[in-house]
Protein backbone atom coordinates (compact mmCIF):
# COMPACT_ATOMS: atom_id res chain seq x y z
CA UNK A 1 0.00 0.00 0.00
CA UNK A 2 1.47 3.56 -1.28
CA UNK A 3 1.75 6.44 1.26
CA UNK A 4 -1.33 9.20 -0.12
CA UNK A 5 0.69 13.11 -0.50
CA UNK A 6 -1.19 15.61 -2.04
CA UNK A 7 -0.24 15.11 -5.75
CA UNK A 8 -1.84 11.61 -5.60
CA UNK A 9 -4.65 13.55 -4.55
CA UNK A 10 -4.47 15.67 -7.84
CA UNK A 11 -3.15 12.81 -9.78
CA UNK A 12 -7.31 11.54 -9.06
CA UNK A 13 -8.59 14.46 -9.94
CA UNK A 14 -7.42 14.16 -13.38
CA UNK A 15 -8.10 10.48 -13.40
CA UNK A 16 -11.60 11.20 -12.99
CA UNK A 17 -11.47 8.64 -9.72
CA UNK A 18 -13.15 9.67 -6.90
CA UNK A 19 -11.86 9.08 -3.24
CA UNK A 20 -12.97 9.50 0.53
CA UNK A 21 -12.02 10.91 3.26
CA UNK A 22 -12.79 10.13 7.45
CA UNK A 23 -12.25 12.38 10.39
CA UNK A 24 -10.30 10.24 13.03
CA UNK A 25 -9.10 11.26 16.64
CA UNK A 26 -7.14 8.32 17.78
CA UNK A 27 -4.72 5.64 17.00
CA UNK A 28 -6.95 2.72 17.65
CA UNK A 29 -9.51 3.99 14.96
CA UNK A 30 -6.95 5.77 12.55
CA UNK A 31 -5.37 2.38 12.85
CA UNK A 32 -8.50 0.84 11.55
CA UNK A 33 -9.54 3.66 8.48
CA UNK A 34 -5.85 3.29 7.43
CA UNK A 35 -6.17 -0.72 7.09
CA UNK A 36 -8.92 -0.58 4.94
CA UNK A 37 -7.65 2.22 2.36
CA UNK A 38 -9.08 5.15 3.69
CA UNK A 39 -6.52 7.91 1.94
CA UNK A 40 -7.05 10.84 3.91
CA UNK A 41 -8.13 11.45 7.74
CA UNK A 42 -9.02 14.37 9.18
CA UNK A 43 -8.35 15.38 13.04
CA UNK A 44 -11.23 17.20 12.42
CA UNK A 45 -12.65 20.23 15.34
CA UNK A 46 -15.29 18.12 15.21
CA UNK A 47 -13.84 16.43 18.02
CA UNK A 48 -15.31 19.46 19.95
CA UNK A 49 -18.49 17.49 19.45
CA UNK A 50 -17.46 14.16 19.62
CA UNK A 51 -14.44 13.65 21.31
CA UNK A 52 -14.97 16.60 24.04
CA UNK A 53 -18.96 17.08 23.97
CA UNK A 54 -19.10 20.79 23.97
CA UNK A 55 -22.08 22.16 21.94
CA UNK A 56 -20.41 23.95 18.82
CA UNK A 57 -16.50 24.18 17.74
CA UNK A 58 -15.97 27.30 18.58
CA UNK A 59 -14.11 26.54 22.14
CA UNK A 60 -11.93 23.38 21.29
CA UNK A 61 -8.02 25.01 21.27
CA UNK A 62 -4.75 23.67 19.88
CA UNK A 63 -3.77 22.09 22.85
CA UNK A 64 -6.94 20.15 22.83
CA UNK A 65 -6.82 19.22 19.00
CA UNK A 66 -2.83 18.40 19.26
CA UNK A 67 -2.53 15.26 21.35
CA UNK A 68 -5.50 14.12 19.05
CA UNK A 69 -3.57 14.41 16.19
CA UNK A 70 -0.45 12.95 17.21
CA UNK A 71 -2.51 9.85 18.23
CA UNK A 72 -3.79 9.72 14.63
CA UNK A 73 -0.24 10.10 12.63
CA UNK A 74 1.01 6.99 15.16
CA UNK A 75 -2.42 4.86 14.09
CA UNK A 76 -2.01 5.66 10.07
CA UNK A 77 1.18 4.94 7.99
CA UNK A 78 -0.18 5.15 5.08
CA UNK A 79 -3.09 8.46 4.89
CA UNK A 80 -2.53 12.25 4.55
CA UNK A 81 -3.26 13.32 7.78
CA UNK A 82 -5.09 16.94 7.95
CA UNK A 83 -5.24 18.55 10.67
CA UNK A 84 -8.01 21.26 11.52
CA UNK A 85 -6.92 24.95 12.43
CA UNK A 86 -9.33 25.70 15.69
CA UNK A 87 -11.24 29.00 16.10
CA UNK A 88 -9.14 31.94 17.02
CA UNK A 89 -6.06 30.36 15.85
CA UNK A 90 -5.17 31.87 12.42
CA UNK A 91 -7.93 34.55 11.42
CA UNK A 92 -5.54 37.75 12.85
CA UNK A 93 -3.46 37.19 10.41
CA UNK A 94 -1.05 34.71 8.67
CA UNK A 95 1.64 34.96 10.83
CA UNK A 96 -0.70 33.85 13.15
CA UNK A 97 -2.02 30.89 10.70
CA UNK A 98 1.51 29.95 9.74
CA UNK A 99 2.56 29.95 13.79
CA UNK A 100 -0.67 27.79 14.12
CA UNK A 101 -0.43 25.87 11.17
CA UNK A 102 3.34 25.22 12.10
CA UNK A 103 2.52 23.75 15.83
CA UNK A 104 0.41 20.84 14.15
CA UNK A 105 3.45 20.02 11.78
CA UNK A 106 5.76 20.09 14.22
CA UNK A 107 4.22 19.27 17.56
CA UNK A 108 1.66 16.83 15.66
CA UNK A 109 3.66 15.70 12.87
CA UNK A 110 0.73 16.25 10.60
CA UNK A 111 0.59 16.55 6.58
CA UNK A 112 -1.38 19.10 5.47
CA UNK A 113 -3.80 21.58 7.74
CA UNK A 114 -7.38 23.04 7.40
CA UNK A 115 -9.02 26.31 8.13
CA UNK A 116 -12.27 27.69 7.18
CA UNK A 117 -13.01 30.28 5.37
CA UNK A 118 -12.63 31.37 1.15
CA UNK A 119 -11.47 35.13 0.45
CA UNK A 120 -11.46 36.12 3.88
CA UNK A 121 -8.29 33.44 4.72
CA UNK A 122 -6.68 33.62 1.18
CA UNK A 123 -3.86 35.97 2.64
CA UNK A 124 -3.39 32.99 5.11
CA UNK A 125 -4.10 29.76 2.89
CA UNK A 126 -1.10 31.53 0.28
CA UNK A 127 1.52 32.29 3.73
CA UNK A 128 0.66 28.72 5.27
CA UNK A 129 1.33 27.20 1.50
CA UNK A 130 4.62 29.41 0.98
CA UNK A 131 6.35 28.00 4.17
CA UNK A 132 5.76 24.24 2.85
CA UNK A 133 2.36 23.18 4.66
CA UNK A 134 -0.21 21.89 2.49
CA UNK A 135 -3.34 23.59 3.23
CA UNK A 136 -7.44 22.13 2.77
CA UNK A 137 -9.51 25.03 2.42
CA UNK A 138 -13.41 24.78 3.81
CA UNK A 139 -16.20 26.73 2.33
CA UNK A 140 -20.03 27.03 2.14
CA UNK A 141 -21.18 25.93 5.93
CA UNK A 142 -18.21 26.92 7.88
CA UNK A 143 -19.35 25.41 11.36
CA UNK A 144 -16.76 27.91 13.35
CA UNK A 145 -19.12 30.92 11.85
CA UNK A 146 -22.17 29.10 12.84
CA UNK A 147 -22.94 32.06 14.89
CA UNK A 148 -22.83 34.70 11.90
CA UNK A 149 -24.37 32.21 9.52
CA UNK A 150 -27.71 31.93 11.65
CA UNK A 151 -27.37 27.80 12.18
CA UNK A 152 -27.09 25.15 10.39
CA UNK A 153 -28.09 26.13 6.63
CA UNK A 154 -27.32 25.32 3.78
CA UNK A 155 -25.22 28.13 1.83
CA UNK A 156 -24.71 29.24 -1.72
CA UNK A 157 -28.49 29.30 -2.10
CA UNK A 158 -29.69 32.69 -4.77
CA UNK A 159 -27.15 35.19 -4.79
CA UNK A 160 -25.07 33.60 -2.49
CA UNK A 161 -23.80 31.24 -5.08
CA UNK A 162 -21.54 34.17 -6.85
CA UNK A 163 -19.68 34.12 -3.26
CA UNK A 164 -19.71 30.69 -2.95
CA UNK A 165 -17.69 30.42 -6.81
CA UNK A 166 -15.46 33.11 -5.45
CA UNK A 167 -14.24 31.83 -2.81
CA UNK A 168 -13.67 28.29 -4.39
CA UNK A 169 -11.48 29.87 -7.11
CA UNK A 170 -10.10 32.57 -4.08
CA UNK A 171 -8.63 29.34 -2.14
CA UNK A 172 -7.63 27.65 -5.55
CA UNK A 173 -5.35 30.83 -6.60
CA UNK A 174 -3.90 31.00 -3.03
CA UNK A 175 -2.60 27.61 -3.03
CA UNK A 176 -4.92 25.02 -1.12
CA UNK A 177 -4.64 21.59 -2.56
CA UNK A 178 -8.49 21.01 -2.00
CA UNK A 179 -11.12 21.95 -0.46
CA UNK A 180 -13.97 20.89 1.51
CA UNK A 181 -17.33 21.98 1.05
CA UNK A 182 -19.90 21.88 3.20
CA UNK A 183 -23.75 22.15 2.44
CA UNK A 184 -23.99 23.24 -0.40
CA UNK A 185 -26.78 23.10 -3.18
CA UNK A 186 -25.43 19.35 -5.47
CA UNK A 187 -25.79 21.53 -9.01
CA UNK A 188 -23.65 24.15 -7.13
CA UNK A 189 -21.11 22.13 -5.95
CA UNK A 190 -21.45 20.16 -9.51
CA UNK A 191 -20.26 23.54 -10.84
CA UNK A 192 -17.45 24.48 -8.85
CA UNK A 193 -16.31 21.25 -9.39
CA UNK A 194 -15.73 21.34 -12.81
CA UNK A 195 -14.29 24.73 -12.78
CA UNK A 196 -11.32 24.09 -10.07
CA UNK A 197 -8.36 22.13 -10.91
CA UNK A 198 -8.37 20.63 -7.29
CA UNK A 199 -10.11 18.13 -5.88
CA UNK A 200 -13.31 19.02 -3.89
CA UNK A 201 -14.32 17.02 -1.59
CA UNK A 202 -17.97 17.28 -0.32
CA UNK A 203 -19.70 16.87 2.85
CA UNK A 204 -23.89 17.52 2.24
CA UNK A 205 -22.63 19.01 -1.25
CA UNK A 206 -24.07 16.34 -3.56
CA UNK A 207 -22.32 13.40 -5.09
CA UNK A 208 -20.49 15.13 -8.32
CA UNK A 209 -17.39 16.20 -6.04
CA UNK A 210 -14.16 14.66 -6.75
CA UNK A 211 -14.05 13.28 -3.07
CA UNK A 212 -16.80 13.00 0.14
CA UNK A 213 -15.83 13.36 4.03
CA UNK A 214 -17.81 12.43 6.82
CA UNK A 215 -17.52 12.22 10.67
CA UNK A 216 -16.42 8.84 11.26
CA UNK A 217 -19.06 8.24 14.33
CA UNK A 218 -22.06 9.74 11.68
CA UNK A 219 -20.75 7.39 8.98
CA UNK A 220 -20.88 4.24 11.91
CA UNK A 221 -24.09 4.60 13.44
CA UNK A 222 -21.81 6.11 16.42
CA UNK A 223 -23.52 9.19 17.17
CA UNK A 224 -26.23 9.54 19.69
CA UNK A 225 -29.32 11.48 18.74
CA UNK A 226 -29.91 12.68 15.51
CA UNK A 227 -27.72 13.46 12.46
CA UNK A 228 -27.73 15.51 9.63
CA UNK A 229 -29.49 14.93 6.55
CA UNK A 230 -26.34 14.57 4.41
CA UNK A 231 -25.50 11.34 6.84
CA UNK A 232 -25.71 8.16 5.78
CA UNK A 233 -24.85 5.29 8.28
CA UNK A 234 -22.66 2.44 6.95
CA UNK A 235 -23.06 0.35 10.45
CA UNK A 236 -24.04 0.38 13.70
CA UNK A 237 -21.03 0.83 15.93
CA UNK A 238 -23.40 2.32 18.98
CA UNK A 239 -25.28 -1.05 19.40
CA UNK A 240 -22.76 -3.22 19.22
CA UNK A 241 -20.54 -1.05 21.51
CA UNK A 242 -23.30 -0.99 24.02
CA UNK A 243 -24.33 -4.84 23.22
CA UNK A 244 -20.50 -5.53 24.28
CA UNK A 245 -20.87 -3.15 27.59
CA UNK A 246 -23.93 -4.89 28.98
CA UNK A 247 -23.16 -8.11 27.71
CA UNK A 248 -19.54 -8.13 29.68
CA UNK A 249 -21.45 -6.12 32.89
CA UNK A 250 -24.06 -9.35 32.46
CA UNK A 251 -21.13 -11.94 33.03
CA UNK A 252 -19.53 -10.23 35.27
CA UNK A 253 -22.16 -10.09 38.30
CA UNK A 254 -23.00 -13.13 37.34
CA UNK A 255 -19.69 -14.82 38.11
CA UNK A 256 -18.98 -15.93 34.32
CA UNK A 257 -16.17 -13.65 33.29
CA UNK A 258 -13.31 -14.84 34.16
CA UNK A 259 -13.27 -18.31 32.93
CA UNK A 260 -10.34 -20.77 33.82
CA UNK A 261 -9.27 -19.87 30.04
CA UNK A 262 -9.42 -16.26 31.00
CA UNK A 263 -7.41 -16.80 34.29
CA UNK A 264 -3.41 -17.58 35.57
O1 LIG B 1 -14.24 19.09 11.67
C1 LIG B 1 -14.67 18.33 10.79
O2 LIG B 1 -15.03 17.16 11.06
C2 LIG B 1 -14.76 18.84 9.42
C3 LIG B 1 -15.31 17.96 8.35
C4 LIG B 1 -16.63 17.39 8.60
C5 LIG B 1 -15.14 18.53 7.00
O3 LIG B 1 -14.35 19.94 9.20
NA1 LIG C 1 -13.80 21.21 10.96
Amino acid sequence: KRKTRVHHLQQMKSEGERWSMLTAYDFSTAKIFDDAGIPVLLVGDSAANVVYGYDTTVPITIDELLPLVRGVVRGAPHALVVADLPFGSYETSAQQALASATRFMKEGQAHAVKFEGGERVADQIAAVTAAGIPVMAHIGFTPQSVNTLGGFRVQGRGDGADQLIADAIAVQEAGAFSVVMEMVPAELAAQVTRKLTIPTVGIGAGHECDAQVLVWQDMAGYTAGRTAKFVKKFGNVGDELRNAALAYDNEVKRGIFPAPEHTF
